[in-house]
């Protein structure tokens, strides 16, 4: 008998895009999927963790016995994700949040006033929710494993390396292009502190399942 690899464990995963109101109407996102993210719930929960998965708006079905959490801004993400990681053992960031939001929300529909002008949006840098948790206590003592996402158009390898040490985390996947938003299919770098290893075009599910089996590998 082999005990699951993830038994007793507690794994966080964001998910999916993020959502920048304007106005009650619009806003701002990105085109990311959430399916690597929900692959990976789902391949940890097989593996025998809790697992909260903390999801952007998107839309597809909640893995069996994962709990989620919806959430549609970044800010609202930290603080789904802040609620969820101190009980936790692992931390998987997945989604593609939006690096700015505008600096105002206006409460009602912004209306066009006739002059022709359009209206001028300017933003403010939202928070890094990996790099916040990454600096929590109990990530710098190693009890918080984390593990980020890069999604480069170039350089891959040096940029992946470069940005696995200014978040300050173990291990860091780099998306090998080409963007792989919506697709079924991805092909992964691996990058800790001992080197890079590439994981082969597979579906998102059976690289999520490697990717499990990697972070369980590496756990204290
Ligand atoms: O710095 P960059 O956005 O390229 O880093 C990507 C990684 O950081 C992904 O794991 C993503 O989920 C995470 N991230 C985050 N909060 C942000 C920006 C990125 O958690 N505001």
């Amino acid at each position: 008998f082999q005990p699951k690899a993830l038994a007793g464990k507690r794994v966080v995963v964001t998910a999916g895009p993020t959502f920048e109101a304007l106005d009650p109407i619009r806003g701002i996102t990105n085109h990311s999927s959430g399916k690597m993210g929900f692959a990976i719930a789902r391949a940890a929960r097989e593996a025998g963790a809790d697992v909260t998965l903390v999801a952007g708006p998107v839309s597809l079905g909640t893995p069996r016995g994962v709990a989620r959490v919806d959430v549609k801004s970044a800010r609202q993400m930290l603080d789904a994700t802040l609620a969820a990681v101190p009980a936790a053992d692992i931390f998987v960031a997945t989604a593609a949040v939006a690096d700015w939001r505008p600096d105002t929300q206006a409460d009602q529909k912004i209306k066009k006033d006739g002059s022709g002008r359009a209206p001028t949006v300017s933003f403010t840098e939202n928070p890094d929710i990996l790099l916040t948790v990454a600096q929590s206590e109990r990530a710098r003592q190693g009890a918080l494993f984390c593990v980020g996402f890069a999604a480069e158009s170039h350089d891959l390898v040096t940029h992946a390396k470069a940005k696995r040490e200014r978040k300050g985390i173990p291990l860091l996947v780099g998306n090998i292009g080409p963007l792989t938003f919506g697709q079924d299919d991805n092909q992964m770098l691996l990058v800790d502190a001992q080197g890079v290893r590439e994981l082969p075009r597979a579906s998102k599910l059976t690289l999520a399942r490697q990717l499990i089996h990697e972070i369980a590998q590496r756990l204290p």
